[in-house]
């Protein structure tokens, strides 16, 4: 079989990438995509840079075990610590990264001031720093990394009163601050824009990079010739490390898809791929 033919590899801490994953497929509909969300591992957040290339790396392994031909690290935090590394140890495999959206939000801003809401190790990386040292000179950058918010998404929780809570925290000193535009630099985050946008009354633009990297996707597997050339609709196929059972619920409520998703476990280093238990 043609490369062309292969899926694209997806992956996340959790349903993060989800937001990213349902712009791939609109933009590309005839791809194959894997989907990986380490929901035994969420939240990667805090967790320190070795252990998140450890798991990128174990990831990248079982993505190309599924003859991945390229992978998208739907992820900022994963993106921060490891797409370097990732790029370096795997110099022939196209990689498309998530990279806060600093630059749209220095251009689109009026009052000068925008706000990023990211996990703490995606603040701490240098990719956020060249980000903001390139593109932000201009502007004020606030930042927040809505502890907690992370969880209430990977629970369902989009709209409950401690989801506002976090938000309100995160947002309100921002808007009073005169932020006008909010970069989403977590792809869990977007589930929650509806949300947002009742804190804002949407006096702030939200920016959801997902059709972006979608795009850079498609620059990346043109230039590769890995386009895939077949017209009718790519399979979606799902795997977690966490629960299979609640992982197709989230699916559902989150991007509107029936699916059974793939259980798999790590192993020390690596995902080994269990049977399905039927409930
Ligand atoms: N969705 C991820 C991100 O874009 C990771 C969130 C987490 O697991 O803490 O940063």
């Amino acid at each position: 079989m043609s490369a062309k033919k292969n899926p694209v590899g997806v992956y996340d801490s959790g349903v993060g990438g989800l937001s990213v994953l349902r712009e791939i497929n609109r933009l590309l509909p005839n791809e194959n995509l894997i989907y990986f969300g380490d929901q035994a591992k969420v939240p990667y957040g805090g967790r320190p840079i070795d252990e998140l290339r450890s798991l990128a790396e174990g990831v990248t392994r079982f993505l190309l075990k599924q003859n991945c031909k390229s992978i998208v690290i739907a992820c900022n935090t994963a993106s921060a610590a490891a797409l370097k590394y990732l790029r370096a140890l795997y110099p022939g495999l196209p990689f498309v990264g998530m990279e806060p959206a600093v630059k749209p939000a220095a251009e689109l801003t009026r009052s000068g001031k925008v706000g990023v809401l990211a996990t703490p190790s995606t603040f701490a990386g240098t990719l956020y720093a060249s980000v903001v040292e390139r593109f932000a000179h201009d502007v004020e950058v606030f930042q927040h990394t809505c502890p907690g918010l992370v969880s209430q998404i990977e629970r369902g929780y989009l709209d409950t009163p401690k989801t506002r809570q976090i938000l309100e925290t995160a947002i309100q000193p921002m808007l009073e601050s005169g932020v006008d535009t909010l970069v989403m630099g977590c792809t869990h985050y977007p589930f929650v824009i509806p949300t947002i946008e009742k804190i804002t009354h949407r006096l702030a633009r939200v920016i959801d990079p997902a059709p972006a990297v979608a795009r850079q996707l498609k620059r990346v597997l043109e230039q590769a010739d890995l386009l895939n050339p077949e017209v009718k609709a790519g399979n979606l196929t799902f795997y977690t490390s966490g629960d299979s059972h609640k992982f197709a619920q989230r699916i559902a409520q989150l991007i509107r898809i029936d699916v059974i998703p793939n259980q798999v476990r790590w192993v020390e280093q690596d995902l080994k791929q269990i049977e399905r238990t039927l409930r």
